[in-house]
């Protein structure tokens, strides 16, 4: 059986991009142990959008801190739970970044929740793409826990077993297919654009499949190799919820990675520049043709 590290060592010349690549793989392991052992309860305390933690996030992006910090290589690391970015070493290559639990309302009720990691070759993030990453990963605690990673060689999934990483898929490839997972619905009632998406997806017998998770939600299109996530924005809030650095760019790479696209409804989701750290983007993200018909619908 291949092991995450195998799959490295075959796949990723650089010895300092491997050792980073571990050391998120390490985080990833400790963070599941405390998806299980760790109370459901609050934090008592907010993150920069004033969204109330839970002691899971804080937990979660605290592994996350003291992994990178033990490697050299890391230069950098922002996290969604992080005012602002935090230089680990000043002779590192590697900028790190991630939203170390997302989903965090979905704890409580023992739904999936996963941890999205960006990798750049940089020592900021303002002023980067998406584009520009090396890698991105994305864990997902679920019944399972599992990591699908890209070093931008097609996207590949590896399943905790007996506290290794294996490979259980060595090529993820998303096609077309009718399975639609709409966020933000609410936005219907003053987005009129969006209304109509996802009146087409109704009346045209999409299956729904919707947890409230980015991370499963955008899973299952890797897995089912098909289907299309939407999180648009409106009115009141025209940039929508999630964060350009820690959410959209991430899942961007490994959907284009593994054949599909994603978009903020105009353009590519990985040629957009870092501006802040929490800046927020519209995303609609999967197979080719849907992420193609949403941005028909979106303008
Ligand atoms: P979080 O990072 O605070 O957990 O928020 C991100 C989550 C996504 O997983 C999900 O797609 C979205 O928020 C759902 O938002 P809403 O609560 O507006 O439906
Ligand atoms: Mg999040």
């Amino acid at each position: 059986m291949k092991t995450l590290k195998d799959y490295l060592n075959e796949n990723v010349r650089e010895e300092s991009l491997k050792s980073v690549l571990i050391s998120l793989e390490n985080a990833i392991k400790g963070i599941s142990v405390s998806v299980k052992t760790t109370s459901t309860g609050k934090a008592g305390t907010s993150n920069v959008y004033g969204e109330e933690q839970i002691a899971l996030d804080v937990v979660s992006d605290d592994i996350l801190t003291k992994e990178l910090s033990e490697n050299k290589y890391v230069a950098v690391i922002a996290s969604e739970e992080k005012e602002d970015e935090e230089i680990l070493h000043e002779n590192g290559q590697y900028a790190c970044c991630y939203d170390p639990l997302d989903g965090s309302s979905l704890f409580d009720v023992n739904l999936t929740v996963g941890t999205i990691i960006g990798v750049y070759g940089s020592k900021t993030f303002l002023g980067v793409k998406g584009d520009e990453q090396v890698a991105a990963i994305v864990a997902v605690y679920g019944p399972r826990t599992v990591i699908v990673l890209t070093v931008r060689m097609g996207t590949v999934e590896f399943t905790l077993k007996d506290g290794e990483f294996v490979m259980t898929n060595e090529k993820l490839t998303v096609d077309e297919g009718e399975m639609f997972a709409p966020g933000n619905l609410r936005a219907c009632s003053s987005n009129e654009k969006y209304f109509e998406l996802v009146k087409y997806w109704i009346k045209n017998e999409y299956k729904l499949r919707y947890s409230g998770g980015m991370v499963p939600d955008i899973y299952q299109i890797l897995v089912k190799g098909k289907g299309i996530f939407s999180y648009p924005g409106y009115p009141e809030a025209p940039e929508g919820k999630l964060r350009l650095l820690f959410e959209c760019a991430p899942m961007a790479l490994l959907l284009e990675e593994a054949g599909g696209a994603a978009s903020d409804g105009k353009e590519r989701i990985l040629e957009k520049e870092v501006e802040a750290l929490a800046q927020r983007s519209p995303i609609f993200i999967g197979s080719k043709g849907e992420v193609l018909r949403c941005e028909e619908y979106m303008n």
